[in-house]
């Protein structure tokens, strides 16, 4: 694209975000419109995990009164805790979705990988009620059998394949994909498997987080192809691939080494510069086309939850760089952005 080129995004939705809990909660929330976004895909993983309609609900309203603009979808945390029997009540509840973390599965010993069949019952049920399933693709490392996290997530994708034969009408997303292996499953996947990519990912390779803790994410960034292929994923524009920013917000110092003996928390953070960062990095690899089939459409028909009529859109225009702030602070609370000090080429307008 020229300086000076536009384009237009409608009510952008973001399908992954962490969005936290209490005085972080109430810093990191405004910026999911800040950063360009009208919907938000919510983790459940607060501390204790969100597991109830109930604890979702009074979630969302606390969001709410941090953000009035935006949408919050809200989803409930894969565990022992969720009743089969009470699936068919939570859409009407507000759930959309239930987030699995690879310790909320069990690890077959004789294979190294992990099984879902205690969900069984559960996903039975989400698929007869149109609850999405989202996971998050990663075996847990286990040195014996060589895994570590460079190939965590291409020793999930079998599951993956198997969960989307096993229920076929059930909608799942492999969350935040790192790698070529993954964008190629997920292909191979029928219709009912769709996948969020970062920001972040089109941007990283092992080169940039390896020393560096705010580049520090799970799954981490790996190859150079591998990011290659999530560029291409998005430029063919295959409708399976769309925005989830797994914007992961963390106080600066449980980020930074030096003082931490039990080391960097995961997790890059993003909301605040979200729609340009996206735009910026689109453009950087000739995809600037894409950006709103990449940031609404695909994810809201993969959803279905269309923009409808009347819907805000978002107006972003190609300028001669803008600095992304140092960071972002209440005063007691800091957080620093994804490409903090470096200049972006694409700004929101009003
Ligand atoms: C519209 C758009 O892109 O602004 N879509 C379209 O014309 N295909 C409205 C929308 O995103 O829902
Ligand atoms: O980097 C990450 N951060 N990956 C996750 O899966 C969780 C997230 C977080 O909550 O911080
Ligand atoms: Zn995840
Ligand atoms: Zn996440």
């Amino acid at each position: 694209a020229n300086f000076g080129d536009t384009r237009e995004v409608t009510a952008p939705a973001d399908f992954h975000v962490h969005l936290r809990d209490g005085e972080l909660s109430k810093l990191v929330t405004p910026h999911v419109r800040e950063g360009g976004f009208y919907l938000a895909y919510v983790m459940p993983n607060l501390v204790p995990p969100i597991t109830t309609t109930e604890m979702a609900n009074e979630y969302k309203k606390r969001l709410k009164e941090y953000s009035s603009q935006v949408e919050f979808l809200m989803t409930l945390y894969l565990s022992d805790a969720l009743d089969p029997n009470d699936v068919k009540n939570w859409k009407a509840a507000g759930i959309v979705g239930v987030k699995s973390y690879p310790r909320g599965v069990t690890t077959n010993s004789d294979e190294g990988i992990e099984s879902y069949d205690k969900y069984d019952e559960l996903f039975k049920e989400m698929e007869k009620h149109g609850i999405v399933l989202n996971l998050h693709g990663e075996i847990p490392s286990d040195h014996s059998k060589n895994i570590c996290v460079l190939n965590a997530e291409e020793r999930f994708l079998p599951v993956l394949s198997n969960l989307s034969i096993k229920y076929p009408k059930l909608r799942i997303v492999l969350e935040h994909a790192t790698t070529a292996a993954a964008v190629q499953a997920v292909i191979a996947c029928g219709d009912n498997v769709a996948c969020t990519i970062t920001a972040h990912h089109l941007s990283l390779t092992v080169d940039d987080w390896a020393g560096q803790s705010f580049h520090f994410c799970k799954p981490v960034a790996k190859f150079p192809e591998d990011r290659r292929a999530l560029r291409e994923a998005i430029k063919s524009g295959n409708r399976k691939f769309f925005l989830g920013s797994d914007s992961a917000p963390h106080p600066t110092h449980s980020k930074s080494t030096a003082t931490h003996m039990s080391g960097c928390a995961a997790g890059v953070y993003t909301s605040p510069v979200l729609l340009p960062l996206v735009a910026h990095l689109l453009d950087s690899f000739g995809a600037i086309d894409r950006l709103a089939d990449f940031t609404s459409h695909f994810g809201r028909d993969f959803y279905q939850i269309p923009a409808g009529p009347g819907a805000p859109k978002v107006v972003l225009q190609k300028v001669h760089g803008v600095k992304v702030q140092a960071e972002y602070s209440d005063g007691e609370k800091t957080v620093v952005p994804f490409w903090a000090g470096k200049d972006l080429e694409w700004q929101i307008v009003d």
